[in-house]
């Protein structure tokens, strides 16, 4: 059967705030060095937005780059799916203050909560809605403040997130030769407590023993999320492009979610591909969650290395554990 899903992906734009962090800045604030941060992760900078500045601002300034690039009036916009894990605020939704931020006032929305596969999910979904042929112009964004939740004792955690936000415009596609191929996603729950964060929901809300235990910030197993990742990645890279009857070699690049340069490295392995085929901007960003991937299809934009009628594949792991994977034609 196939899960083709006759929606394209029409524009892509990022935002990430302006302040920059470097290794050495942490080396002041951290026990931390230069040399393991980069060994151990690859990431030798990354963003901070500032305070004041939540996840629906940096979303908006995505929105508002993609529609500028689209040449799109704000009221076309239909649907609004937000991916992120550091919502503004509980309620209401990141997606109802971008809505209102931007002007889209014929759109519905509301936000997903798949961590770092966020957007891989927030695209399906959006897609779907497109590829049913009710909706026309549908706005993916994935955005996250990761330093709203990080814990600076931690420092095998706090040293890998940065802020950062994407955003793409999905409309229908025309033709089977652009638009998504085929999507995967699952869930692995019983990975949930290696990389979740514990207070400020139902179960534990905010109260001064969970601010005292340090429960509202990202707790994380590094290693068993490193273990999970470097499998699932790889798994789900060789899985969607066999039962679409393609190999690695048809691909024209690999946009990976940015948490470890090593995970990437170790799918790229599998995959047999040179590193012409796989985008890597952790080095610059460092792990953005939800925005990883838009931000990994802005570059390879600018560097020039999608063109139309490519095969390219997203793909990502993260929290709960979740997974996914689109497999797409680029279509401009
Ligand atoms: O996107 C969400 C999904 N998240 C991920 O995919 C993250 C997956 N996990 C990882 O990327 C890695 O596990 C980490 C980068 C988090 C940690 O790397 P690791 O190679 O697994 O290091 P480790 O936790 O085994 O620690 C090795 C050593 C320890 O010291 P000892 O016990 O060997 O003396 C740590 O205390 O490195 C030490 N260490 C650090 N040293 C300097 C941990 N963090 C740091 C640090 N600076 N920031």
């Amino acid at each position: 059967m196939s899960r083709r899903i006759a929606a394209k992906i029409t524009g892509v734009a990022g935002y990430v705030p302006p302040h920059v962090v470097t290794n050495a800045e942490l080396e002041k604030r951290v026990d931390t060095t230069d040399e393991w941060i980069r060994s151990r992760t690859g990431i030798r900078q990354r963003h901070y937005a500032d305070p004041g500045m939540g996840t629906s601002h940096l979303g908006t300034e995505a929105a508002k780059k993609v529609l500028a690039a689209t040449g799109t009036r704000p009221e076309e916009i239909e649907m609004i799916v937000v991916a992120t894990v550091t919502p503004d605020m509980m309620f209401p939704a990141t997606a109802c203050l971008i809505q209102d931020r931007i002007g889209a006032t014929k759109a519905w929305g509301f936000d997903l909560s798949a961590a770092c596969s966020g957007f891989a999910y927030a695209l399906t979904v959006g897609a779907q809605f497109v590829g049913a042929g009710t909706h026309k112009k549908v706005l993916v964004v994935g955005s996250d403040v990761m330093t709203s939740i990080l814990d600076f004792k931690d420092r095998a955690t706090c040293v890998l997130f940065g802020d950062g936000a994407g955003a793409v415009l999905l409309e229908p596609a025309t033709s089977p030769a652009e638009g998504i191929l085929d999507f995967a996603h699952d869930v692995d729950g019983s990975g949930g407590t290696n990389l979740y964060m514990p207070a400020g929901g139902s179960l534990h809300p905010a109260s001064h023993e969970t601010v005292d235990q340090r429960m509202h910030y990202v707790h994380q197993e590094g290693q068993q999320v490193f273990k999970y990742a470097v499998r699932r990645m790889a798994d789900m890279a060789c899985s969607i492009l066999e039962r679409n009857g393609f190999s690695s070699s048809d691909l024209a690049l690999v946009v990976p979610h940015q948490a470890n340069l090593r995970i990437i490295r170790a799918m790229q392995e599998r995959l047999g591909v040179d590193d012409a085929k796989i985008l890597i901007n952790i080095d610059h960003y460092g792990n953005t969650t939800a925005a990883t991937i838009p931000l990994g299809l802005v570059d390879a934009i600018e560097q020039k290395r999608v063109r139309k009628g490519d095969l390219i594949l997203l793909i990502s792991v993260g929290a709960g554990y979740t997974t996914g994977a689109i497999l797409m034609r680029w279509a401009y």
